[in-house]
């Protein structure tokens, strides 16, 4: 038997603030996409959220919340979907739109805090979260889920999806299913409908890292 793949995932900055405006004075997260070293940034939607979305699980309004380059985001797009991706990286935004430009597709991008999803003074059916929850430490997930409370309403869906705490899976993002049931449940507003293994792709590892896709319903 071959030896399980260790999933060393190294992102260039640790703790703080996610909106880097604490630990990292000048943007780390837009340093990432200026420089080219997102190890996320795969250049095409992740395969978890095709899937998901093939199979109808968006409906309405969506926001693409840390939508980074966009190409979840502007997948949605593609399928008719209205969808608004935010990112504190404004380099990141500024690919996302050049792509949205190029190839034509309607989405819309802001450079918006997700722990301040208030200022954005709209409301969307479905949320979806592709690597952002992971990067949040525990009092900025309770900011998040207030802030994802205030452009949701009753029904809503948001889908989660992180890396898993997979035995391989060695990185500091690694989520486990007791932290989403800490931010989200019946005190804060929402309901795990579902978590899922699923798989997160990273440029290393063309088989993506070992992942939960989370399904969760605002009360
Ligand atoms: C792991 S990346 C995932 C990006 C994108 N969803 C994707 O799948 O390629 C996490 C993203 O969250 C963004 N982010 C981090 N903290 C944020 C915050 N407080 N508000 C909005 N975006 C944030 C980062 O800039 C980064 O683009």
């Amino acid at each position: 038997m071959s030896e399980p793949t260790v999933y060393n995932i190294q992102y260039p900055f640790s703790g703080g603030n996610s909106n880097g405006q604490e630990t990292f004075p000048g943007q780390p997260w837009d340093a990432l996409y200026s420089d080219g070293s997102a190890p996320w940034d795969i250049g095409e939607p992740q395969p978890a959220i095709v899937r998901l979305a093939s199979e109808g699980a968006f409906t309405g309004t969506v926001l693409d919340a840390g939508c980074g380059t966009g190409e979840n985001t502007l997948h949605l797009a593609t399928l008719g979907l209205p969808v608004m991706g935010i990112d504190v990286a404004e380099t990141a935004l500024a690919i996302a739109q050049a792509k949205a430009d190029e190839r034509g597709v309607k989405a819309e991008f802001a450079a918006t805090d997700a722990l301040q999803l208030e200022l954005l003074g709209c409301k969307f059916d479905t949320v979806l979260d592709c690597g952002l929850f992971q990067a949040l430490d525990v009092i900025e997930r309770s900011e998040y889920v207030e802030s994802l409370a205030s452009v949701t309403a009753r029904e809503a869906i948001l889908y989660v999806l992180c890396f898993s705490d997979d035995a391989t899976n060695a990185n500091r993002y690694s989520v486990n299913q007791d932290e989403l049931e800490a931010a989200f449940n019946a005190s804060t507003g929402w309901t795990i409908t579902a978590i899922e293994p699923d798989r997160f792709h990273i440029r290393e590892h063309n088989s993506g890292a070992p992942a939960w896709l989370a399904t969760i319903k605002r009360n």
